[in-house]
């Protein structure tokens, strides 16, 4: 059986001592009223990885990062490999991202590089894609999620295309406060659902964790949430304040 997931990208925000308030807060909303079958991840920035993980209750929420770098060690100056996001006790890393493709010129062959050292490290990638706004006013965006699947996750051996979380975030809805309506965002989970199935087969389809991202937030989190495709929410601003963060998670 899928998990429902509702992972936090707090993105290029909060100062350490800032994140280490909002870890606490947010521990202590889901230990105490969060929905116990609903799994809890948060993404802050990198150096907050070590104080998140020692201020939350990991038996309730991982945690993540944003991402990674492609190679396992060296002379990368500013890198942040896979090795070392997982001694911070981190489990999963976020990949693929809009703003890591559209602002930092990540492209498949780059994220490929950073899906293996994932996967070698034994952490579970949180693999996003998702179109642009003209792509879909021209009715495209089937085609090109699938080419982004194609190009990634789909070059994966079975077991370990298994491990993976995958996350629809059309770019036109994050922080936009424009929001997929459930119908777009059910369809194309949906369609990404079939396209796995042809790939991996029916099984591994029904078993992959496949989250909508794109301002999700307490508001309208429940009527996505009750489509059958949608597993959860990967949650940029909202996962700022921990009240509005904990109503999600208990919009199932
Ligand atoms: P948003 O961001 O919820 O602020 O739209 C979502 C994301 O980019 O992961």
């Amino acid at each position: 059986m899928r998990k429902k997931i509702v992972a936090g990208n707090w993105k290029c925000n909060t100062t350490l001592q800032e994140g280490i308030e909002l870890a606490k807060a947010v521990s202590k909303n889901v230990t105490e009223k969060g929905a116990k079958d609903v799994k809890v991840i948060l993404a802050p920035p990198f150096i907050h990885l070590t104080k998140v993980v020692e201020n939350v209750n990991t038996d309730r929420i991982s945690v993540s990062s944003q991402n990674c770098g492609t190679e396992p060690k060296g002379a990368y100056t500013g890198e942040v490999s896979a090795a070392m996001v997982k001694s911070t006790g981190a489990t999963c890393v976020i990949l693929g991202h809009s703003e890591r493709r559209g602002y930092y010129g990540e492209n498949s062959e780059i994220l490929n590089k950073k899906l293996a050292q994932v996967l070698e490290n034994g952490l579970t990638p949180i693999f996003c894609c998702g179109e642009t706004l003209d792509i879909r006013e021209s009715g495209k965006q089937n085609d090109f999620v699938k080419k982004q699947l194609d190009e990634t996750v789909f070059q994966l051996s079975k077991e370990d295309f298994s491990k993976l979380i995958l996350a629809y975030e059309p770019i036109w809805a994050i922080g936009t406060g424009k929001t997929a309506s459930p119908a777009q965002a059910e369809d194309m989970l949906s369609f990404m659902r079939s396209l796995i199935a042809e790939k991996y087969g029916k099984e591994i389809a029904e078993n992959t964790s496949i989250l909508y991202g794109g301002s999700c937030n307490a508001k309208n989190a429940k009527e996505l949430f009750s489509n059958p495709n949608i597993d959860g929410g990967l949650i940029g601003g909202a996962a700022l304040k921990p009240d509005d963060f904990l109503a999600i998670i208990n919009a199932y």
